[in-house]
């Protein structure tokens, strides 16, 4: 099987997709979408901004590797009877059956970044955005401070090393290397732009409940607590990771956790 499959059908992103519903809208918005719309989310998950997106009028196609997350996917949009939604498999490095210049807006958020073969991805969303399109990336930033890198960076400390020439999805956050790849692609460098911007999680309950559900059903963190417990350093783990959440909760109450995460947008105009 497909290890970069593999990761993301581990657990249930579901889980972590529910603290990201009030985020993923407020991204959404910030979008500036028109009625009609056709827009691309690559690695949607199940749906954190593709559902708000197709809401707002825009005609959706959400395409994710991940097969439970876009069966997740399609039932919350059939649920909400959002037919201007649909949901696929598919791998963001080759885009079978996708034509050429068929979206407006490609959107990634928090998505993309996790394929292997960035070149082959830019190349892909570049080529599936129609001229005079867009494309908007959400990605995490290396060794930025706030949770999603500190988590991504904490794990790793305990996982063995990736295998000989695997590339980092943290590059993502890199402005130079999205440069590079999206110019490799066909894309303008002058027509690349980058701004930091907040993703915020949001959840009822203490900074606890959030590690729990990433121990329990975030493919990324259930490796790490599954490497860390075979090395005898699961409690040292726990130890570092209930550290971060608790001094990431920026709610103000021990019952209710509201975590702002930092990320790089990044923008092309094709
Ligand atoms: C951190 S989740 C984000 C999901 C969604 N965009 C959200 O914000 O909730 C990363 C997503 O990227 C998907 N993904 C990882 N590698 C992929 C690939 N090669 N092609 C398509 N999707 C991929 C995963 O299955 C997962 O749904």
């Amino acid at each position: 099987m497909n290890p970069n499959k593999a990761l993301w059908e581990k657990g249930d992103f579901t889980k972590i997709a529910e603290t990201m519903r009030e985020g993923g809208d407020a991204l959404v918005e910030s979008l500036g979408l028109r009625k009609g719309m056709k827009i691309l989310d690559l690695g949607c998950g199940d749906g954190t901004t593709a559902i708000p997106a197709a809401r707002r009028g825009a005609d959706v196609l959400g395409v994710d590797i991940a097969r439970n997350l876009v069966e997740a996917g399609s039932r919350r949009a059939q649920a909400e009877g959002l037919s201007n939604c649909r949901f696929q498999e598919g791998d963001a490095t080759d885009l079978q059956g996708l034509a050429d210049d068929s979206f407006d807006l490609t959107v990634s958020f928090f998505g993309a970044m996790f394929a292997p073969k960035p070149f082959d991805v830019a190349k892909e969303i570049v080529r599936v955005t129609r001229p005079g399109g867009r494309i908007v990336m959400g990605n995490w930033i290396p060794n930025d401070p706030t949770l999603v890198a500190q988590i991504l960076k904490i794990s790793s400390a305990y996982t063995p090393p990736p295998p000989e020439g695997f590339v980092s999805p943290m590059t993502w956050g890199v402005e130079s290397n999205v440069t590079e790849r999206f110019v490799a692609a066909g894309a303008r460098a002058d027509r690349v732009s980058f701004a930091r911007d907040t993703f915020t999680f949001r959840l009822a309950g203490a900074p606890s409940e959030p590690l729990a559900i990433f121990r329990t059903y975030y493919g990324p963190t259930m490796n790490a607590y599954e490497a860390a417990s075979s090395g005898g350093r699961g409690a040292d783990l726990q130890k570092e990771l209930e550290a971060l959440f608790e001094s990431q909760n920026s709610s103000g109450r021990s019952d209710a956790t509201s975590v702002p995460a930092t990320f790089l947008r990044v923008t092309v105009a094709v």
